[in-house]
């Protein structure tokens, strides 16, 4: 969610900004902006909307070495060219990008406007530039660093000062800043793939810490000016291009990236010699996994659903009490904490501010956490007593795909360790292990019903609304089907465990209501088959989404899309690829903008 680029070296500052801006698009895209050092002055260019609208603005000649860019999602104000970012102090010397929210802005415009400065934006972050500029310090970062003790909420910012050429300055709190260090040049940002193209050496700030960056080098002190040392990481992950090879859309080529995604999160990761699975992340000897009670999950978004399923199997296979919960509810209610429970956060970002609250608010309290990530080295992957992380490689449209199965993936793993530590016998380890080994190639032979999907997107995109309904564990996949359907398409989807149409639901089910049933070959089968006879007997359209030959799905269904038969535990990896397939077209259908759907960003790093 918004994203931060910043430059200072003996390179024209302007491409090096506008290309990394273009890959920090993808979290947030509702307005972009540069300011540029040059000549003793900061020039600053904005424009509402895509990267693309702001490079048509640009001047054909831009100069200087040093600069800050930054892509926003609104969070105070409109997307206006007004608002955009980078914000300036009155007489155009200081110059900011911020992500994050100023809480007390409020008050502080107020106070700042009594004293007769004239603001231009209705955003919260301009505050930071005119309270900056008022400062007399001896240096900016002194200045930068009492301005943050008079603010409350987070950021992730940086500063820069016409008078001081060459010179940026940078703070974090809650909201993620890395510094990239090149040969005799520096870089800023909020996520390192921007950066990687330049340099894998980074330093990572803490919440609390500030920078002084310069061409040569960095220093880090705190907000109470202690001094810290802090050495450079190498970042191991290639350098992923970002296009979309042969694919019209990010989302279609993630899609299809997933038996390969799939693959990575499981490749060396199941041990035949003991027929279970083996994460050295987890950081627990075999006598500490027998000793968890419970497991609770948490997570945002797609991530929380791949949670509620991930529970379901490690109940199953581990016969421990697990449940999820939405990350963001979970700090408010003044949860226990135990110490025999096992807490996972989940998030493919790593960034999520809410999912990153509540792994901070269990940690305060003693627990012990996992994290199931996807970026290498992101805040919630540092912070987590250990880990899986997914390989899922990068992923750039909005809709969540292919981070989500190998969330699953990720699940299925800890659930298959986990069991075999219990009562889950060497065969049975055996079986699932094959079963795991065997998902690759059952989510290719789901994609290849890709065309089947395309018409039938075609014949139901113009429904104003649909349900999508399954029953245990298929009610996770409904979540996320009806999710999908939203973000890209905007129909609007509601998702309910089947058994509870019949309670409420069932009043709004009418022939221009499709509902979409979720219906694996599973003991719960009949039951499933009794919601489909509801929703006909309302003369509701099903679209049944299965792998059991039962004669009465086809006859009581308007449209059936079949999927590979897989272990009764891994039909949600297998049956929301066919789920993703029909959001994406039906969203192309209806003409909307795929990977970046309206209102929405990649990683919503406030609350
Ligand atoms: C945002 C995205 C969702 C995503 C959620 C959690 O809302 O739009 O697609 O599922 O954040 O993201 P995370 O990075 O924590 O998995």
């Amino acid at each position: 969610m918004c994203g931060i680029i910043a430059y200072t070296g003996n390179q024209n500052a302007a491409p090096i900004l506008v290309a990394g801006l273009h890959r920090l698009e993808y979290r947030g895209y509702d307005s972009a902006g540069i300011a540029l050092h040059s000549r003793g002055k900061l020039h600053v260019h904005r424009a509402a909307g895509k990267i693309a609208q702001l490079e048509n603005k640009l001047p054909a000649k831009l100069s200087g070495k040093s600069g800050m860019g930054h892509t926003r999602w609104a969070t105070h104000g409109e997307a206006t060219d007004a608002n955009a970012h980078p914000h300036t102090s009155q007489d155009g010397s200081i110059a900011i990008i911020h992500n994050g929210i100023i809480e007390n802005a409020g008050m502080l415009r107020t106070r700042l406007e009594a004293e007769g400065t004239i603001f231009n934006s209705d955003t919260d972050s301009e505050v930071l530039a005119h309270l900056i500029s008022k400062q007399s310090a001896d240096t900016l970062i002194q200045s930068v660093q009492h301005v943050l003790t008079l603010i409350q909420g987070t950021y992730g910012l940086v500063v820069m000062d016409a008078n001081r050429p060459g010179e940026i300055i940078a703070a974090r709190n809650g909201s993620p800043v890395i510094i990239g260090l090149g040969n005799k040049e520096m870089f800023v940002t909020s996520d390192a793939n921007a950066i990687l193209n330049h340099t894998r050496e980074v330093v990572h700030l803490d919440d609390g810490e500030l920078a002084e960056i310069n061409p040569k080098g960095f220093s880090i002190r705190t907000l109470d000016a202690t001094e810290m040392v802090r050495s450079p990481i190498t970042i191991s992950s290639e350098f992923e291009s970002q296009d979309k090879g042969k694919f019209p859309h990010f989302m279609l080529k993630e899609i299809h990236e997933q038996p390969e995604a799939v693959e990575r999160t499981i490749k060396g990761r199941l041990d035949h010699r003991f027929d279970t699975a083996h994460l050295g992340g987890l950081n627990l000897s075999a006598r500490e996994l027998l000793d968890i009670r419970r497991v609770k999950i948490l997570g945002c978004g797609s991530a929380y659903y791949a949670g509620i399923s991930g529970a379901n199997m490690i109940e199953q296979l581990a016969r421990l009490p697990s449940s999820a919960e939405p990350a963001a509810e979970f700090r408010y209610r003044n949860p226990l904490i135990e110490s025999d429970t096992l807490y996972i956060v989940v998030s493919q970002s790593g960034e999520t501010f809410d999912t990153l609250a509540a792994l901070r608010e269990i940690t305060r309290k003693g627990g012990r956490v996992l994290g199931i990530n996807n970026v290498v080295g992101s805040t919630i992957a540092r912070e987590v007593d250990g880990g899986i992380y997914m390989h899922a490689g990068a992923e750039i449209s909005v809709a969540s795909t292919k981070a989500f199965s190998c969330m699953l993936a990720c699940f299925m793993l800890l659930a298959l360790q986990l069991g075999r530590v219990r009562d889950l016998s060497p065969q049975q380890g055996k079986e699932l292990m094959q079963a795991i080994e065997q998902l690759p190639s059952l989510i290719e032979e789901a994609l290849t019903q890709e065309n089947d999907i395309r018409s039938l997107a075609a014949e139901y995109c113009t429904a104003k609304s649909a349900f999508f309904i399954g029953r245990t564990n298929a009610y996770p996949v409904a979540l996320e089907g009806a999710q999908k359907l939203k973000e890209v398409s905007y129909i609007h989807a509601e998702a309910y465990p089947a058994s509870e149409l019949k309670h409420g639901p069932l009043a709004l089910i009418d022939p221009d209501t499709p509902t979409v049933v979720v219906l694996p070959d599973d003991n719960l089968l009949d039951k499933s088959l009794s919601s489909l006879q509801e929703i006909r007997a309302r003369k509701g359209p099903v679209i049944s989404i299965t792998n059991a030959n039962d004669p009465e799905i086809k006859r009581l269904s308007n449209a059936v899309i079949k999927t590979p038969r897989c272990h009764p535990l891994l039909f949600p990896l297998v049956m929301g690829v066919s789920l993703q397939l029909f959001a994406y077209y039906c969203a192309i259908a209806m003409g909307r903008d795929v990977d970046q759907p309206r209102n929405l960003a990649k990683s919503v790093t406030v609350e």
